[in-house]
């Protein structure tokens, strides 16, 4: 159970990751998208492009981190990879997330509910750090699986809106509210589910 999971989540994490690679890398900006929201990109077209392609190298080595036969194997590895994570995926995602955030579609509960999980991303990145400096290994690994859980955002965003679009939710409405939804439950379960018993 605890193993397929663990597949799940890394699968879905490699998708959409996958997905954002390849819709940004080979398709007009915003093929996909809103009307609006495509009219946004292109006017902010460094800001999503720095976001999506950062972001995404966050989503596709985070699952990685947590596996310990990886850590014990090749800890060199681990280091290298967790670098980018941070330095790259997340302190570089979430800068471009945060600023953003600031012309997402959806006024200001989506704006609200992006900008406070590109704090939230950065916060805890930065603690994680901090504590994996401070050589204090059971703290940072609480604060990556909080900072994974917010990454996990855009995974759960994309079930979260088709899944309120079907129930009926026009899509003014679904959207700022998934803003919070795609996140703030994720933080909970992490702290229920991956940081309730103390680990090494
Ligand atoms: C965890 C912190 C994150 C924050 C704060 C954040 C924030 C945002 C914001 C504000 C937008 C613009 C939305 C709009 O215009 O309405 C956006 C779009 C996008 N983000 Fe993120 N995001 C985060 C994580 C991620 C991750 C990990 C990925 C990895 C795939 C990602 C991929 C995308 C994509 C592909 C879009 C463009 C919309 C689409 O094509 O579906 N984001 N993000």
């Amino acid at each position: 159970m605890k193993r397929t999971g663990f597949a799940i989540l890394t699968l879905l994490s490699l998708g959409v990751a996958g997905y954002a690679l390849v819709v940004y890398g080979f398709l007009p900006l915003g093929a996909a998208l809103h009307p609006e929201m495509r009219a946004t990109y292109e006017s902010q077209r460094f800001g999503i492009y720095a976001h999506v392609f950062a972001a995404s190298f966050a989503l596709l080595l985070g699952p990685f981190q947590f596996s310990s036969r990886l850590r014990a194997r090749h800890p060199d590895w681990h280091r290298w990879s967790g670098r980018l994570y941070l330095g790259f995926g997340v302190l570089l995602g979430g800068l471009a997330g945060l600023y953003m955030a600031f012309h997402a579609w959806g006024g200001p509960v989506a704006r609200l509910g992006f900008g406070g999980l590109a704090l939230a991303w950065l916060y805890t990145g930065w603690r994680a750090y901090r504590s994996i400096r401070a050589r204090e290994t059971a703290a940072h690994r609480r604060w990556m699986v909080r900072n994974f859980a917010l990454a996990f955002g855009a995974v759960t965003l994309r079930l979260w809106l088709p899944g309120s679009l079907f129930a009926g939710a026009p899509f003014e409405i679904a959207y700022p509210l998934v803003a919070w939804l795609c996140w703030v439950p994720n933080l909970v379960v992490a702290e229920l589910v991956f940081n309730r018993r103390p680990h090494g």
